[in-house]
């Protein structure tokens, strides 16, 4: 345990060490959940077989995974902050805040881009989310553009930052943040 030195910003509350654990299963379950659905988009784009219905029904568990999560991260007290200027406090607030909002568009843009297309999202063969829109073929466009043009490279660019933040504490720094994760 670290010895806390004077906090003239912060009332003497008992900050836990790590996240609590909602928030960290819900961060791994999350990146795993991610990483199929990016996978499986891949192997469809390289014609390796028609697995878009699958990453549709893996990027719509993304969304209600992100449901659970924000209220889980609500409920949750977060632990202090490591030590480190000021402005990568706040890179790292904006980065996490930007990643939550990222991980709710990507989904969010794709289902739009299928219901404005006229079709239904097969839920791994237990349930169909009918298309709740009109179809308009110019929104569709729309969303498929912003679904892959703009909110994809946004969420690989911060992800890409994340890590290296990570890295950068991890074996730079060495203050061991990734313990407040595991
Ligand atoms: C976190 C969730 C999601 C991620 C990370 C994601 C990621 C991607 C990426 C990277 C592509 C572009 C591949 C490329 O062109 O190289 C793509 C395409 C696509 N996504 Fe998603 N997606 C997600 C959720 C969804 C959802 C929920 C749907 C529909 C219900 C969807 C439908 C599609 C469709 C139809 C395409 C093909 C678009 C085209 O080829 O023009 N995606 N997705
Ligand atoms: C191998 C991949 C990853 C590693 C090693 C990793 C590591 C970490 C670590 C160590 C923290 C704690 C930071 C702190 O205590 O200040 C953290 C938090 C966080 N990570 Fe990751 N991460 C990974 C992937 C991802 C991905 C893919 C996303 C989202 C796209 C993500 C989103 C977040 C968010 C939003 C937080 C803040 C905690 C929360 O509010 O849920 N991480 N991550």
């Amino acid at each position: 345990m670290t010895t806390q030195p004077k906090k003239h910003h912060q009332p003497a509350t008992n900050q836990p060490a790590k996240w609590s654990v909602a928030v960290r299963i819900f961060h791994w379950i999350s990146a795993l959940l991610l990483l199929i659905t990016w996978v499986l988009i891949t192997l469809h784009e390289n014609n390796q077989g028609s697995y878009i219905d699958l990453h549709k029904a893996f990027g719509v568990s993304v969304l209600a995974w992100m449901v659970a999560r924000v209220i889980g991260r609500l409920l949750s007290t977060d632990p202090a902050p490591l030590p480190a200027p000021t402005w990568q406090k706040l890179a790292s607030s904006v980065v996490h805040v930007g990643l939550y909002v990222l991980l709710f568009a990507m989904p969010i843009s794709g289902l739009l881009m299928s219901w404005y297309g006229g079709r239904a999202v097969d839920m791994f063969g237990i349930f169909e989310i009918p298309s709740m829109l009109e179809i308009d073929r110019v929104r569709a466009r729309f969303f498929d553009n912003l679904h892959t043009e703009i909110i994809w490279p946004l969420l690989l660019t911060f992800t890409v930052i994340h890590l290296l933040a990570v890295v950068h504490h991890q074996f730079i720094k060495k203050d061991g943040i990734l313990k407040r994760i595991i």
